[in-house]
C-alpha cells in the first residue's frame, strides 16, 4: 500500500517536475532583475538564454543557447560562419578568455586582395568567397562548453534547431534590412537562399531555415564535428568552389578555439577584465581608462568640452598605436606591457595640450625599444549573468551586416568577411576607416586584428559590470563610454547605454557623433579648439548588466536596435 501511494506521487511530481522545466515560466523582460539576466540583439535570444538559465543551466549553457539562437534569428551578426571572443567570469572570481576569432586560411597570401600594380580590388575582401576567414564560432561554443557547461549540449541546441526549422516572425528592422540587402544577396547567390525572397520582405513574415536547422542538428549531434568535419564541411568548400574561395577541408578540420590569458587592469577602484590580442580591444579600453584616470572627468561633466577634448585625445593616441602595434600574438610581438602601463599612459597625456586638437597628422605611434617600428603609410554583443552570479560578455561578429553576403549552398547560413580586417595593404584603410602594417597583414592561418571588446568590471573585487557591443572601430571608444557613464557620470545601466555616444580613431582626424551628442554650444567650442565634428548615424548597439549595491542586476539593452534584456 505505502508502495502504491508513494508510486502514485511520485509519478505526477516527476510529471510536474519535467513539465515545470521544459516550459519555464517565469522569465520576463524587465530593467531590473532579482537573480539573473540575458541581454541581447533580439528579444528570442534573450529568452532562450533566460530560459537556460532558469532551467538550472549556468551563464556559459546560456551563451552556447543564445550564441546558436542567435545565428538564427539575428543573420546580420549572429552566425555559425564568424567568430568572435568571450570573457567569462565565474562567481569565485576566476576569469578567462576564449578567442575563436576566424583564422586566414593556409593558402591565404599578403597581396592576395592586389591587383599586378599592387593596388587593392574594390570590394574583393568584402563581397566574395574569398573575403572570408575559416570560422571560429562553433569551435568557440564547444571549447566553452566542454570548460565550463553543466548542461547536454544537445539541449543548448534545441532551440535554434526547432526555430530554424519552424521559422519566427521577423521584426520591423529586419524586413527593412532584409529588403535592403536583396540586390547583394542575389548577386552572390544566383541558385537562392533562405533570405531570398521576390516580395519584399515585411514585418511578421515567417522565416524558415530549413537547411540552417539541418546544419544545427549536426552540431546538436556531433559537436564541433557537425561543422568541421563531414557535410557541412564538404558544403563550405564547394561554396568556396562556387566562387574564388580559398578555404579547405584542412583548413576547417584544423581551426581551434584558443583560452588567452585577460588583459586586466586598474581603473580606480574596479578592475578591467577583457580581451587580449588579436583583439585590440582590452588593450586599448585599458589604455584609455588609464589615460584618463588622473583628469576630473566626473567633475567636468558627461560630454562637457573638457571630457570630449581629454577623451579624444587619449584616443587619437591610442588607436595611432593600435595600427602599428596590434595584431595576432601567435605572429607578432604585441607590446601589450608598455601599451598597458599607468605611468606610460599617464605620462603621455601630462604632455598632451588640453585646450586644442591635436593635430593627426602630428601623432605617429610610440616607438618602443625592440618592438617593430615603420611608419605606415555588424557584430553583435551579449552579456549573461547566473543566479549563481557567473558571467559572460560576448562579441562575435562576421564583420560587416550579413558578412560576405555568401550563403553556404545546403547549410544554410551566410559566410563572414572578416578578411577585411586584415591590413590589405600598409596605409589602406578597412572598411572602418582602420590602418594597419606589418603587425597585421595577411599570413597563413593568422587571425586578423579586430576591436571587439567583451569586458567584465569588477568593484572592490566583486563582479560590477558586463558589457560589450558591435560597432567595428567604434567598439572600443562605445565600451569606454559606457564605462565612464557608470562609474564618473552615476548612470544607471539603461541611462549608459541609451546615452548618446562619439568616438575618435586618430584618422581619418575627426570626432564622429550621434545626432544627439555634444550639445551645440559645446561642438562650437570644439569647433574652435580644432576638432573637426563629423555628424553620423547611431554608434554600437551596447548590452550593459550592471549589479546594483543590494545585489540586484540592473540591464541595458541598446534602444539602437531591437535589443532585449529577459531575466528572472
Ligand atoms: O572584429 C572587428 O573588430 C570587426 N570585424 C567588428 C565588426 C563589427 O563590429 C560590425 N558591426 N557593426
Amino acid at each position: 500500500m505505502i508502495k502504491k501511494l508513494t508510486a502514485i506521487w511520485i509519478i505526477p511530481l516527476f510529471l510536474w517536475i519535467q513539465c515545470g522545466t521544459d516550459n519555464p515560466k517565469e522569465v520576463y523582460e524587465a530593467e531590473v532583475f532579482e537573480q539573473a539576466a540575458v541581454v541581447t540583439a533580439h528579444p528570442i535570444a534573450s529568452k532562450i538564454g533566460a530560459e537556460i538559465l532558469e532551467k538550472g543551466g549556468n551563464a556559459v549553457d546560456a551563451a552556447v543557447a543564445v550564441k546558436f539562437a542567435l545565428a538564427v534569428v539575428y543573420p546580420n551578426a549572429g552566425n555559425l560562419g564568424g567568430g568572435g571572443f568571450l570573457v567569462y567570469r565565474t562567481h569565485q572570481g576566476e576569469y578567462n578568455t576564449l578567442d575563436f576569432r576566424e583564422k586566414a586560411p593556409h593558402r591565404a597570401d599578403k597581396d592576395m586582395y592586389l591587383d599586378d600594380q599592387k593596388n587593392p580590388i574594390e570590394d574583393l575582401s568584402l563581397y566574395s568567397e574569398l573575403a572570408s576567414g575559416v570560422p571560429g564560432s562553433v569551435a568557440g561554443m564547444a571549447e566553452a562548453h566542454s570548460k565550463y557547461g553543466t548542461m547536454e549540449w544537445s539541449e543548448l541546441l534545441k532551440p535554434s534547431i526547432e526555430l530554424a526549422k519552424n521559422g519566427f516572425k521577423i521584426t520591423k528592422r529586419q524586413a527593412k534590412e532584409f529588403n535592403h540587402y536583396q540586390k547583394r544577396f542575389k548577386k552572390l547567390n544566383p541558385s537562392g537562399a533562405a533570405i531570398i525572397k521576390d516580395d519584399p520582405w515585411v514585418e511578421g513574415d515567417l522565416f524558415i531555415q530549413t537547411e540552417l536547422a539541418e546544419t544545427l542538428v549536426r552540431i546538436g549531434e556531433f559537436g564541433a564535428d557537425g561543422f568541421y568535419k563531414g557535410e557541412t564541411a564538404e558544403l563550405i568548400v564547394q561554396q568556396m568552389q562556387q566562387g574564388n574561395g580559398i578555404i579547405t577541408l584542412e583548413d576547417l578540420e584544423s581551426y581551434e578555439a584558443i583560452w588567452r590569458e585577460p588583459i586586466v587592469g586598474d581603473y580606480k577602484n574596479y578592475k578591467i577584465i577583457s580581451m587580449p590580442p588579436p583583439s585590440s580591444g582590452g588593450v586599448a579600453l585599458l589604455a584609455l581608462l588609464q589615460s584618463v584616470e588622473p583628469l576630473p572627468i566626473s567633475s567636468w561633466g558627461f560630454q562637457s568640452d573638457s571630457t570630449v577634448r581629454a577623451m579624444v585625445e587619449a584616443e587619437r593616441r591610442i588607436y595611432a598605436d593600435r595600427a602599428m602595434h596590434l595584431g595576432d600574438p601567435d605572429f607578432f610581438d604585441v607590446p601589450v606591457e608598455q601599451l598597458v602601463n599607468k605611468n606610460f599612459n599617464m605620462e603621455r597625456m601630462k604632455q598632451v595640450d588640453l585646450t586644442q586638437a591635436t593635430p593627426s597628422k602630428e601623432v605617429r605611434a610610440t616607438y618602443f625599444p625592440g618592438y617593430y617600428y615603420e611608419e605606415p603609410e555588424e557584430t553583435t554583443h551579449f552579456s549573461i549573468v547566473d543566479a549563481a552570479g557567473n558571467a559572460i560578455s560576448l562579441t562575435t561578429t562576421i564583420n560587416d551586416s550579413y558578412g560576405s553576403g555568401v550563403w553556404v549552398k545546403g547549410a544554410g547560413f551566410l559566410l563572414n568577411n572578416e578578411m577585411d580586417d586584415f591590413s590589405i595593404k600598409p596605409g589602406t584603410p578597412n572598411m572602418y576607416g582602420l590602418l594597419g602594417g606589418v603587425a597585421n597583414a595577411i599570413e597563413p592561418n593568422k587571425r586578423m586584428l579586430s576591436a571587439m571588446t567583451p569586458t567584465i568590471v569588477e568593484k572592490d573585487n566583486e563582479l560590477f559590470m558586463v558589457v560589450g557591443t558591435p560597432g567595428g572601430s567604434t567598439i572600443i571608444t562605445s565600451v569606454f563610454q559606457t564605462i565612464l557613464n557608470v562609474t564618473e557620470f552615476g548612470m544607471t545601466a539603461k541611462e549608459s547605454v541609451e546615452a548618446p555616444r562619439f568616438h575618435h580613431q586618430w584618422k581619418p582626424d575627426r570626432i564622429d557623433v550621434e545626432e544627439s551628442a555634444i550639445d551645440s554650444s559645446t561642438r562650437a567650442a570644439l569647433n574652435q579648439a580644432g576638432y573637426n565634428i563629423h555628424p553620423r548615424g547611431a554608434i554600437g548597439r551596447v548590452e550593459a548588466i550592471v549589479v546594483q549595491k543590494d545585489g540586484k542586476l540592473q540591464v541595458g539593452a541598446d534602444p539602437r536596435g531591437d535589443d532585449a534584456a529577459y531575466g528572472f
